[in-house]
């Protein structure tokens, strides 16, 4: 299963706006859409979905098991009841959103869950997000780098993650790029400015085309058309060696989703 490279983020939208930017997504050409049991979307995602008349199987939708269902009791129903809300049988990926805070439930107990999922045809793949090293070395020894299908991570120019992509791609392991544009920061960098402006570009567009020509999924968020447009054309633009180089320059260890219970990164 392949993860389409470009997807639509649904985070903070909630209510006509998530509905609004789906809709005008799925009319520009989006057909990935990233969603999550905590967005408190999932409805008004579904809603979007069945009134664009985009047929499903064109379609792949994402969402994310909350760290508070990740227990055996909650996993399966709530993810059922995820499904209830986006009003389909089946979703294209599941991620566990986070690791369970303090490690309190066991990598290979919540993942065996997550595998049973999938058996039961609840999702067609399934995923990880937010995983370090260790949580994905643990990911790996329990269900085998195969079923994994992506870790979703933070990455954009000022945070390049660079020593838990490094190990994902010695175990051969996708990343999908989160918070892409660094929540509308990479606008105001002057060095993506000047790549930018060289090939009539927005920032926008060059920190997505960076992270496409590595090979990762990105899945920004916007709640304007024009916006929208612009970063699904980042597709067409291509970034020259020495101009990538540039940009890996720009790293400065700026983590932006760092909530109490985040694991330990690396
Ligand atoms: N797995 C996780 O734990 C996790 C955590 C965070 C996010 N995510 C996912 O990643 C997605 C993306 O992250 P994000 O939404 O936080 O941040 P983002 O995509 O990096 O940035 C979104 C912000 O950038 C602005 N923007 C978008 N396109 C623009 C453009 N072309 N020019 C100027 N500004 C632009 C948007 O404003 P306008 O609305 O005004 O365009 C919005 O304020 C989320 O929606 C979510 O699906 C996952």
């Amino acid at each position: 299963m392949t993860i389409p490279a470009f997807g639509l983020g649904t985070f903070r939208l909630k209510d006509q706006q998530v509905i609004d930017s789906v809709k005008m997504g799925l009319e520009l050409g989006y057909r990935h859409i990233d969603t999550a049991q905590i967005y408190e979307n999932e409805a008004q995602v579904g809603q979007a979905i069945a009134e664009s008349g985009v047929p499903r199987e064109e379609l792949f939708v994402t969402t994310k098991v909350w760290t508070a269902n990740l227990g055996a009791d909650r996993l399966l129903p709530s993810l059922e009841e995820s499904l209830g809300k986006l009003r389909m049988e089946q979703v294209d990926l599941t991620l566990v959103h986070w690791p369970s805070p303090n490690d309190e439930l066991a990598v290979a107990d919540y993942l065996a869950r997550m595998m049973e999922a999938k058996a039961r045809g609840l999702t067609r793949a399934i995923g990880i997000s937010n995983f370090t090293v260790a949580h994905m070395q643990q990911a790996i020894d329990a269900i085998g780098a195969e079923n994994i299908a992506t870790n979703q991570i933070e990455v954009h120019p000022f945070l390049q993650s660079r020593k838990v992509i490094d190990f994902a791609r010695s175990q051969g392991i996708h990343i999908t790029a989160y918070m892409p544009l660094a929540y509308g920061k990479v606008m105001q960098d002057e060095v993506l400015q000047r790549i930018g402006e060289s090939h009539n570009a927005s920032p926008a567009q060059v920190a997505l085309a960076w992270l496409l020509q590595q090979g990762f999924a990105v899945i920004p968020s916007s709640t304007k058309r024009e916006n929208l447009a612009a970063n699904l054309a980042a597709r067409e633009l291509r970034l020259t060696e020495e101009e990538m180089q540039q940009i890996a320059t720009l790293d400065r260890n700026e983590r932006l989703a760092n909530p109490g219970f985040a694991p330990k990164w690396d």
